[in-house]
């Protein structure tokens, strides 16, 4: 009987050492639950990696990994939250990657369910039926929801910018108090304002200072709704932990500038809590850049919390034409992943998380998906296969799992 991902999931409930280490498992003697990259029993005092030729773990044959239940968030119980993100549709369908987030992960956040668009796409009347059947399903598994996002100009229907910047004003504080009110007490975090951090460093016309041009923007005519949403999401919850978050923050100039807008709602008595930092990532990105983004948050703002809030590394690296109009993107690497590519993913994302480890202002780090095949990655910029999280489409563990939560594993 040939094991599906789904059976040796659903074997490994209460998995021994035998079978762990019949996947070739790591030399870890921690506990009966040793084996590849089974998580240490005791808390791992983060220390860089060290320089000692660490005991060989081979690598496991392709396609026959299987790990113990609770690996991932056990690995990192002492530093931070693992996330991933779902979808609605995927937990109705009870599917792999749902049983996969239940096992593996203590953190969603829905992939677009609670965004404008979904929660109110005509005005004044709200649907959270999708929103709450996710949010209630984490929940009951004990896993924290960050609510994704308030505001957001991919996501925001036209009637939101009708009228004069006072009646664009009320009804975000009329939506803001709405949807936080509906889930207080149930969705802790909330990334309040997302991607409102000038993007000029591609064609030098998406900026005014720190800020995005977005339809926001225009509509308001500056930044001034970022404060509006953090004010109403505040008073409408106020154990809320309010999040501004962002993609590319791991490039220095456009770090700069939203540590510009955190320092300017700081300074005008705004309430925010956390920095959400996306990281979609590529195969190239410099991980040290990715780390500076965190520090530069701690070093200005003491107290702040980060999050890693939609972290994927994708195997391109197209150029912005690819983004903009699908010209001269990369060709398709093929499916399966090939080896060298994983293996670079592998070594990228035990960099970034012996990083992470050591940053204790870390408190959430979240992929974009569980599965490969579950990514925006495949459709966007262009239709192709991606291979950008920790899991393969048959739910097996990747190289870069086995080398984030296994020291000895060697890539
Ligand atoms: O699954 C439903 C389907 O049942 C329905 O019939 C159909 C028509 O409405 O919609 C389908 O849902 C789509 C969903 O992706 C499927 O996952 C939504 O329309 C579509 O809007 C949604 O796109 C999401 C996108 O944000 C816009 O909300 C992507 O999943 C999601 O990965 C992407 O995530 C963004 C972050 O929020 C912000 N950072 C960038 C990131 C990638 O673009």
């Amino acid at each position: 009987m040939e094991f599906t991902a789904r059976d040796r999931l659903k074997l490994l409930g209460g998995a021994s050492a035998f079978l762990l280490s019949a996947c070739g498992g790591g030399s870890d003697n921690s506990s009966s639950t040793s084996g590849i990259g089974a998580g240490p029993s005791t808390p791992v005092t983060p220390t860089t990696p060290t320089t000692t030729t660490p005991p060989p773990t081979s690598p496991p044959p392709s396609g026959d990994v299987s790990i113990v239940d609770g690996l991932l968030r056990d690995t990192f119980t002492n530093n931070f939250k693992m996330g991933t993100a779902m979808t609605d549709n995927r937990v109705r369908a009870n599917d792999l990657s749902a049983e996969i987030a239940l096992a593996q992960f203590n953190s969603i956040t829905p992939e677009y369910e609670l965004k404008p668009d979904q929660i109110a796409p005509t005005e004044g009347v709200f649907n959270f039926v999708e929103a709450d059947r996710i949010v209630d399903w984490a929940l009951a598994n004990n896993m924290e929801v960050r609510g994704h996002a308030l505001v957001w100009h991919e996501a925001t229907p036209d009637y939101f910018l009708q009228g004069s910047p006072a009646q664009i004003r009320a009804r975000l504080e009329n939506y803001v108090t709405t949807v936080v009110d509906h889930f207080r007490g149930r969705i802790t975090i909330w990334d309040v304002a997302n991607e409102v951090t000038s993007v000029d460093l591609y064609n030098g016309t998406n900026g005014v200072g720190p800020d995005r041009d977005t339809a926001w923007f225009q509509a308001v005519g500056n930044a001034d709704y970022i404060d509006w949403a953090f004010l109403a999401a505040r008073a409408a919850d106020p154990n809320a932990q309010l999040f501004l978050s962002d993609y590319e923050t791991e490039n220095p100039m456009k770090r700069g500038w939203l540590i510009d807008i955190v320092r300017r709602l700081r300074a005008r008595g705004v309430p925010i809590d956390g920095v959400g930092h996306q990281f979609h990532l590529q195969l190239n990105t410099d991980p040290d850049q990715a780390l500076a983004a965190i520090d530069a948050v701690t070093n200005e703002f003491a107290g702040l919390i980060n999050h890693v809030t939609e972290l994927d590394v994708s195997f391109y690296t197209d150029p912005g034409s690819c983004w903009e109009s699908e010209t001269n993107c990369q060709p398709d690497v093929g499916n399966p992943a090939p080896a060298d590519m994983l293996a670079s993913q592998a070594t990228l994302l035990r960099t970034l998380f012996n990083g992470l480890m050591l940053r204790s202002s870390v408190e959430t780090v979240s992929f974009w998906g569980v599965r490969d095949g579950d990514s925006w990655l495949n459709e966007s910029p262009t239709v192709r296969s991606n291979h950008p999280l920790l899991f393969d489409r048959d739910g097996n563990p990747k190289p870069a799992l086995l080398a984030i939560t296994d020291p000895n594993y060697v890539i």
